[in-house]
Formats: structure tokens, sequence, C-alpha cells
């Protein structure tokens, strides 16, 4: 694929991440049609990229993601049926059918703004750092409509309850250091450290296994929604699917350098993977 051909996304590739920038700045990276459709073409793409191991999301300028953009995604389609079903059917499948579950770590690094539909790609990366003067709102309801195209689902999924519907029906903006209190990120940094430390992130993930990496996120996230018996059940399966899909059979190189060769110690470090 030719990222140089994008005009609403921008990929810039660097020592195993693979860093996707939402590029519409001077709309604040309101998520157009073609937004989406160049999304689902990216994400598509780096799923199984060589060269990719790890995804940061971010926002070019000063905006991580003003939500949907209401004129080219809202108004100017609402008489325009088909276009309408094709903009919302990409923009479904990469904000939550691959991103949610692309077979990589993926990082949020919310760089500013971060409103109404963001919402739904903040939840579906593993992992979200903050500048603590990132702005995010829930503003659906000042614009008459309700937190809808599953950002209703992931909040009251993702947040306690209370904060969920505190944040939907006052629609009251808060900064990174909130977002990070209630759980809605994974941490928030000054901005002058955001790129520092979501690198350091990105790059301590690269040092690990990636198969057992793929396995942990795909399962804690269907576990969720099962009973305890069948996480139970799915879990022993998934554990012994992974001795026969990793290809540097890491859980017997863990065992070998531990038990044998007294190398490492697993509470505090790495196995070293490049070992026979
Ligand atoms: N849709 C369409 N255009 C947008 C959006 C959006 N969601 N957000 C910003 N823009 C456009 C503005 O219309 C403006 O365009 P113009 O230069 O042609 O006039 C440009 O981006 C810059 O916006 P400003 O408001 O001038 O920038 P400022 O930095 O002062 O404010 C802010 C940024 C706070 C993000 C403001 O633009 C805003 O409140 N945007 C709406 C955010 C929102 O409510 N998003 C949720 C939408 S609903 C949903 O996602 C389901």
């Amino acid at each position: 694929m030719d990222f140089e051909k994008l005009q609403a996304v921008k990929v810039e590739k660097r020592d195993g991440v693979a860093t996707v920038m939402l590029n519409r700045p001077e709309k604040r990276n309101a998520m157009s049609p073609q937004l989406h459709f160049e999304m689902v073409d990216v994400l598509k793409e780096l799923a199984e990229d060589d060269e990719t191991q790890v995804l940061v999301l971010t926002g070019a300028g000063d905006s991580w993601c003003a939500g949907q953009d209401i004129k080219l995604f809202f108004r100017e389609l609402d008489d325009k049926p088909k276009e309408r079903h094709l903009a919302r059917l990409a923009n479904h499948e990469w904000r939550w059918t691959l991103l949610s579950a692309f077979p990589k770590p993926t990082i949020a690094m919310v760089n500013g703004y971060c409103f109404g539909g963001a919402f739904v790609q903040l939840f579906a990366c593993d992992f979200a750092i903050a500048a603590d003067d990132a702005q995010f709102g829930l503003s659906e309801v000042n614009w008459g409509i309700l937190p809808g195209g599953l950002v209703g689902k992931v909040i009251v999924d993702g947040l306690s309850y209370r904060d969920a519907v505190w944040y939907a029906m006052t629609g009251e903006p808060f900064d990174g250091r909130k977002a990070a209190e209630i759980k809605l990120i994974s941490k928030s940094v000054p901005a002058d450290k955001l790129h520092e430390t979501t690198m350091e992130l990105a790059q301590s993930l690269c040092r690990k296994n990636p198969q057992t990496l793929r396995t942990i996120k795909e399962s804690l996230r269907l576990v969720r929604g099962m009973s305890v018996d069948q996480a139970a059940d799915y879990l022993l399966a998934k554990e012994r699917e992974m001795r026969f899909m990793d290809p540097e059979s890491g859980r017997a190189k863990a065992m070998k350098q531990f038990l044998d060769d007294k190398t490492y110690r697993p509470g505090i470090g790495e196995y070293q993977r490049d070992e026979a």
C-alpha cells in the first residue's frame, strides 16, 4: 500500500512502531467519510506488516480527534442513503472491528481534543496515554444526539456507571488528569513528555514475545463477556493453542532459562528472545 497517497491519515514507521496519525488538523481531526475509508485500508495493511510490532494512534496538530465530522459525516450524508451506509460501515469497521481486534498492541497517544465519537477508538486501543491538558468530552448531548455509534456501549463497559452517566448527560469537558483518575485512560503526563512516554511503552512492548502479547490481548478482550466456566475453558484452550502458534516457543524457552540455565528471573525481567 502506498501510504504517500493518503490524504486524511498519515503513517510513519520507525523501530517497529507504526504511528498512525489522523491528519485533518484544520478540522481538529474530525472524522470524515474519507478518513474512515483510509483507516480501514491502513489497519488492514498494518495488521500483518512485518515492520510493525506496535501501533500508536495519534492526531496531527493540537487535537487527537474532535469526533465525527458534523458536516461531512452527518449533514451532507443525511439525504444520501447509499453513501451514508458505506461511510457508517467503514466507521464501525476501523474503529471497532479492526482496531479492537488488532493483532498487535495499540496505544492511543492523546495529544489534544478527544470528543464524542473519538471515544470509540480510544477504548478500542489497548493503552491510552494523554497529555495532562488534553481535553475530553462526551459532547453529544450538546448536539441533540446521543452517544451512539458504540460510544454509549464503550463508556458503560469501560467506566464506572456513575461516571458514564455523569459525562454523557452533562457533556462536561475534563482534562487528561481527570481522564486518568476515572480510568478512561492508562495515564496522563505533561504534554512535553507525551511522545517520549508513549515510545518508551511501545519499545518495551516491542521487546516482548509478539504471539504472547497477541494471545493475552485476545483472551482478555473476549473473557469479559463470558461466564466463569466458559472463561476457564477458553483460557485453557488458548494456552494450549499458543504452544503451537508461538514461532519462538517462548514458554519452553522461558522455563529453560529460569529452571535450567538460571539466567533470568521472570518476575522482574524478560527471557532472552534470541537464544535457541
Ligand atoms: N465536525 C466538523 N468540523 C469540526 C469539528 C467536528 N466535529 N470539530 C471542529 N471542526 C472544525 C470547525 O468547524 C472549524 O472549521 P472552520 O475552520 O472551517 O470554521 C475547525 O474545525 C476548527 O475548529 P474551531 O472550533 O475553530 O477550533 P477550536 O480549537 O477553537 O475548538 C473544538 C476546537 C473545541 C474541538 C471545537 O471545534 C469543537 O467544539 N468541536 C466539536 C467537538 C464535538 O462536539 N465533537 C463531537 C461531535 S458528535 C460525534 O462525534 C458523534
